[in-house]
């Protein structure tokens, strides 16, 4: 592989609007990213219809201001899961472009990207993630726990059956009227709140590798019902404990059961200060090491989609296998291996 390849990728599966220049699989060059937030604020929660107009507004723009005059030799796309009209969105515009630059193209899984994500300090990727690990990509769509034995060889453990845990975040937020997106309100009010004040349930579905959240936010909505006098800061507190508790302790039952050593944590959600203490703390007692995204890429960006097409088209050259393209769009994408 070129030395200095350009790859631009492209991010447009929910409600960010994002383009970026990754050179060498290393440097992010330029990773733009126009944040939708304005437009689902009212509504507390991302509005699809309102999500594929916004990213058809936008993604010339992204895309022209990421690429500006540098050389291009791949296009990288976020292919799933997402939205649908998004995703289209995505594949049109990186189809487009790779045809008028006559470049290849590749589709690659969001998820993957947002556990990439963990590899950048800065600008820089750095080789930071160590296999095997178990990942929890925790995001407002998402809650995954996968078992990764190196790049591109992946076994998922479980999902959500229900709400993501950013999205029970935002539901919390909402029911006690703080503004969406709601994760930082809730984490920002909590600041002031007992977090033994209320104990709301912990589901952790033993036995299973999957998570359920609908049930910490219906035990909040009856409590603010029976509760004309409830705290916000306490409410927040103890609702934020049970959350954390609940993906701490699955993620290191699943880092014991696998023996593995390493934890990468990706997603929106990674940036809540309390889960990267109680994670990397709770970790450290077993000896495993956390590899938490940097709070900066924490959201859905274009850079962690070229990191995850470099690392894809580096796995293919090592291996002497072919790239799968995957290029049609999977709104419900499972985790693919490259091999
Ligand atoms: O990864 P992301 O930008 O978009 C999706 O792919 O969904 O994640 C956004 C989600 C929102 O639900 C937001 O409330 C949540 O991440 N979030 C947080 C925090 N910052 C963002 N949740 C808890 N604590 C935070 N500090
Ligand atoms: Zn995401």
């Amino acid at each position: 592989m070129k030395k200095d390849l350009m790859i631009l990728g492209i991010e447009s599966t929910c409600d960010e609007t994002s383009a970026a220049l990754l050179k060498g699989g290393k440097e992010i060059v330029s990773n733009v990213i126009y944040s939708q937030i304005e437009e689902h604020k009212k509504y507390h929660g991302v509005v699809p219809e309102l999500a594929s107009r916004a990213h058809a507004a936008k993604i010339a723009t992204v895309i022209n201001e990421a690429l500006g005059n540098h050389p291009l030799d791949y296009v990288a796309f976020a292919s799933g899961p997402g939205l649908p009209g998004g995703l289209m969105v995505g594949r049109v515009a990186a189809e487009t472009l790779a045809n008028f630059k006559k470049t290849p193209i590749i589709g690659v899984n969001h998820l993957e990207g947002h556990i990439f994500a963990c590899e950048f300090e800065g600008t820089e990727a750095k080789a930071r993630l160590s296999f095997p690990l178990v990942a929890l990509v925790v995001s407002g769509g998402h809650t995954e726990l996968w078992y990764v034995k190196g790049y591109g060889d992946y076994k998922i453990l479980g999902r959500t059956r229900d709400d993501a845990a950013g999205e029970a975040f935002d539901k919390v937020a909402k029911l006690l009227g703080l503004p969406y997106p709601g994760g930082p309100q809730v984490s920002k009010q909590a600041l002031s709140g007992r977090r033994d004040a209320i104990a709301f349930p912990r589901p952790l579905l033993p036995g299973t590798w999957e998570f359920s959240f609908s049930g910490i936010k219906t035990a909040v909505s009856y409590y603010l019902r029976d509760h004309q006098d409830y705290s916000v800061p306490d409410v927040c507190a103890s609702f934020e404990e049970a959350m954390v508790e609940t993906l701490v302790t699955k993620t290191l039952w699943a880092a014991k059961k696998y023996k593995v050593k390493h934890v990468a944590v990706g997603g929106g959600v990674a940036a809540n200060t309390l889960l990267r203490e109680r994670m990397t703390e709770k970790a450290k007692e077993m000896g495993v090491e956390t590899h938490f995204v940097e709070r900066k890429l924490s959201s859905d960006n274009a850079a962690m989609i070229a990191l995850a097409a470099y690392k894809k088209l580096e796995h293919a050259e090592k291996t002497g296998k072919p790239v799968k393209k995957n290029i049609n769009i999977d709104p419900n994408m499972k985790v693919r291996n490259w091999d």
